[in-house]
């Protein structure tokens, strides 16, 4: 829990924290998306290369929540989300138009928490996970009813259910019941788009100053480190 608790306090984790356990082929199949073959998740994976949202495969140290393809469809079809056709194969076989893919990739933004693998227990814990979409996005996961089920809630307070995380890529990953959406409306999910993703994903490609990587600004003085010496009492 600790290095779990230390990178939701940072927002952000280094390989580090987690890297001396992980095992030799922890990356295999992570670069081409064949590691994630849960049949479940088929329709979010394909949605997820369209957009090209991890143009480096699937991403490690991270948390992953991921709908299934029936909570996929019951937004894109008929519901929030305006699309083409009411057969999600047709969907994901269409271009989508900029507007549409820039709110989802907000959308699968707000499905990951740089905040290293973390298990359902540390999350319970937490309370509240911050996304990566950015510091007003955040989740909230708690347990479910049944022992070993958990919800994690949108900004709408809509709850998923999900069990406990499995290991995927050095990320851990909750596979859950419903799409998360981090605004009322489809209108009101902010527009982000691909370079903008890669910014917020990684730091890199970035025209403001990546979350976490503000550069000090000149002519102020980093705050100091406590001292490790109490301050001397007032006078009596
Ligand atoms: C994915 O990459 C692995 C190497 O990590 C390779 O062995 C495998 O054949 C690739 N699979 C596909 C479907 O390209
Ligand atoms: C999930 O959706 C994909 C794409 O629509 C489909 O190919 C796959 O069979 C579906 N799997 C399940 C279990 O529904």
């Amino acid at each position: 829990m600790r290095a779990a608790a230390v990178c939701l306090v940072l927002f952000a984790c280094t390989a580090a924290v987690h890297g001396a356990r992980r095992p030799v082929d922890t990356f295999k199949n992570c670069a081409n998306f064949s590691a994630l073959r849960d049949p479940r998740l088929a329709a979010t994976v394909q949605l997820i290369k369209k957009l090209d949202l991890l143009p480096a495969g699937i991403p490690d140290d991270l948390t992953l929540f991921l709908p299934t393809n029936d909570s996929l469809k019951a937004v894109l079809v008929g519901g929030p989300i305006p699309s083409v056709s009411s057969d999600l194969d047709v969907i994901l076989s269409k271009p989508l138009i900029p507007e549409i893919a820039w709110r989802l990739n907000a959308v699968f933004l707000y499905h990951m928490a740089n905040i290293g693998p973390a298990t359902a227990a540390e999350l319970v814990d937490e309370g509240v996970v911050p996304t990566v979409l950015g510091p007003d996005y955040n989740l909230k996961f708690a347990a479910g009813r049944g022992k070993g089920t958990y919800t994690v809630s949108d900004a709408r307070g809509i709850a998923a259910n999900t069990k406990e995380a499995s290991s995927l890529c050095g990320s851990s990953l909750f596979v859950i019941d419903k799409v998360l959406l981090p605004a009322q409306s489809f209108e009101d999910i902010p527009l982000v788009n691909p370079t903008e993703a890669l910014c917020l994903l990684t730091g890199l490609g970035c025209r403001a100053p990546a979350l976490g990587l503000d550069p000090p600004s000149s002519g102020e003085e980093a705050p100091a480190a406590p001292a490790p010496a109490p301050a001397p009492a007032a006078a009596p």
